[in-house]
Parts: structure tokens; C-alpha cells; sequence
């Protein structure tokens, strides 16, 4: 009986252990596995969003998604880096006084995103958290730290990349306590809806070669609402726009969301397989040989 109860002891604190796991490259994969061919489907359940489970009302109302208000262009297909600077700034002042949705009412700070303007990869989560809030930065939580070390496994930095997120403001599941932890949800069928337009400008702005969209939500968003994100996972998809022009074609892969692999570890070398056919794409080496 005492061994049982040590042995089952123990299994609990390698769980434990595993969950705070952190690292990437050292449960992804030791080395680079070949990718020439898809990657093979995701395990269940790993195919909605992978923050806290979705809010009720975010069993997609599909066709609501893609609805937006037209929007006036914006001229992208000439732009240089002064001007995509200038208009990425603008873009966040238009986004840090948006009440278009709840959310604006409840925010500490929006959070439009950052990084380079010229880069060839940007990755899109799905909205901000507790600690993206207070600072007004994507990704700067624990989500962030791991995602920062699958940037750096790619070969990249941070400020090599662009990141974003398909909602730029902090949905919670108790709006009335923004200071409170674990307060966070996924962003529901309207609030996606309202934010559509600015990752999709910040998208035809950038006009990275490759977009990585983090997680259920943002691969839905961006590729397909039908599917899940095992379906979606794996291929390349070329993206495209509902309220702007891309002045380039611009391919893009979804991957498990950085929080989805600090709570399964083991999702980690799939999500090496699919940041390694970007960087593939790139010739990129990777932080290892
Ligand atoms: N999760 C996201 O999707 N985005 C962030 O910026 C942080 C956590």
C-alpha cells in the first residue's frame, strides 16, 4: 500500500514536472527530423483554442467571423519600411482607441502587436492574457517565454519576427476583476469579428513570406473556420483576406499555441515539425545542427 501510494506520489510529481517543462527544443525534438512530407495529424484534443477552454458563445458562429465593415485600403503594395513603420503606428493608435466590441471597455492596455516590420515570419496568436494586458505587449507571459525559445530554435529572434494576435485586447471570463489571475478566455465569434480587420492590415502591411498562426483560433480565423486544428496543421495553406489586397501571395502554417505545449509537452515535436518546414522554406539551420 505505501508503495503504491509513493509510486503514485511520484508519478504526480513527473507530471507536475513535465507541465512546468519550458523548454522546447529539449522535448520537441533532439534533432532536425526530415519534413519533406506532411506531418502527420494532430492528437486529440488538440484542436481548439489553447488558452482556457472557449467561452460558450464561441462555438463558432461561422459565418459571423468573416463579416466586417469594408474598410478603406490601404495601399501596401509599394511600401517601404518607413512607410510600413508609419503605418503599423497608426494602425495601433486606431487599435488602442477601439471600442468597436466589449473588450474596449474592459482592457487595461490594447495590445496591436510588434516587431519587424520587414519579416519574413510572423506569428499570430489569439489574443492577449493577464501579463499582456498590464504591459500592452503580445506574448510576454509564460506563453511568450516558450514561444521566444521556438523562435530562437528556429534561428530567429524576436526582433526578427513580427507578433500579433487575432484580438488586440484581453478577453476574460470575469470581466468586472481584470486584476484577477486566470481570468483569461478566448476571444468569441463577435470579438474575432470586430479585430478582423487589424491583423488583417497588419498582415498586408508586414507581408511576411510566412505566417504561423498559433493555436485553434488563429489557425481558424485566418485559414478555415470548418476545420479543426489538427486538420489544419502541418501544410502550408495560402492566406487570404477578407478586407484587404496582399501584395504578395503570403503562405501560412498553424501550430500548437505555446500555452497548448506548456500543458502537453509531448505536443512539442509536432510543433517542431511544423516550425521546421517554415524554416526549411527560409534555409533557415536552426539554433541546432
Ligand atoms: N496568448 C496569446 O494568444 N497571445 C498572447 O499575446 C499571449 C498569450
Amino acid at each position: 500500500m505505501a508503495d503504491s501510494v509513493r509510486e503514485l506520489a511520484g508519478a504526480f510529481k513527473r507530471f507536475l514536472a513535465a507541465q512546468e517543462e519550458d523548454e522546447f527544443l529539449t522535448t520537441a525534438a533532439p534533432v532536425r527530423a526530415a519534413v519533406s512530407t506532411p506531418a502527420p495529424a494532430a492528437p486529440a484534443p488538440s484542436t481548439t483554442g489553447e488558452l482556457p477552454p472557449m467561452a460558450a458563445d464561441s462555438t463558432l458562429d461561422i459565418s459571423f467571423v468573416h463579416q466586417h465593415e469594408p474598410t478603406a485600403p490601404t495601399e501596401t503594395s509599394t511600401m517601404n519600411k518607413a512607410d510600413k513603420t508609419r503605418a503599423l503606428a497608426e494602425l495601433a493608435q486606431t487599435i488602442a482607441s477601439c471600442t468597436r466590441c466589449p473588450l474596449g471597455a474592459t482592457r487595461l492596455n490594447a495590445v496591436p502587436g510588434e516587431g519587424n516590420v520587414n519579416a519574413d515570419v510572423m506569428f499570430v496568436g489569439e489574443g492577449p492574457g493577464f501579463d499582456e494586458d498590464r504591459q500592452g505587449r503580445p506574448f510576454v507571459g509564460r506563453a511568450g517565454q516558450l514561444l521566444d525559445k521556438m523562435i530562437l530554435a528556429m534561428g530567429l529572434t524576436r526582433e526578427k519576427v513580427f507578433i500579433a494576435n487575432i484580438a488586440k485586447c484581453h478577453p476574460m471570463t470575469d470581466p468586472l476583476h481584470p486584476e484577477k489571475h486566470g481570468n483569461d478566455r478566448a476571444p468569441n465569434a463577435q470579438e474575432i469579428a470586430c479585430c478582423r480587420k487589424y491583423i488583417e492590415q497588419q498582415i498586408a502591411i508586414v507581408c511576411p513570406k510566412y505566417v504561423v498562426a498559433l493555436g485553434g483560433v488563429a489557425a481558424k480565423a485566418l485559414i478555415s473556420d470548418a476545420k479543426s486544428l489538427g486538420a489544419l496543421r502541418g501544410q502550408f495553406h495560402t492566406l487570404h483576406l477578407d478586407s484587404v489586397e496582399l501584395p504578395k501571395p503570403v503562405q501560412i502554417i498553424a501550430t500548437f499555441h505555446p500555452a497548448a505545449l506548456l500543458r502537453n509537452p509531448n505536443w512539442k515535436k509536432d510543433a517542431w515539425i511544423d516550425l521546421q518546414m517554415v524554416m526549411d522554406k527560409l534555409g533557415l539551420k536552426g539554433a541546432r545542427k
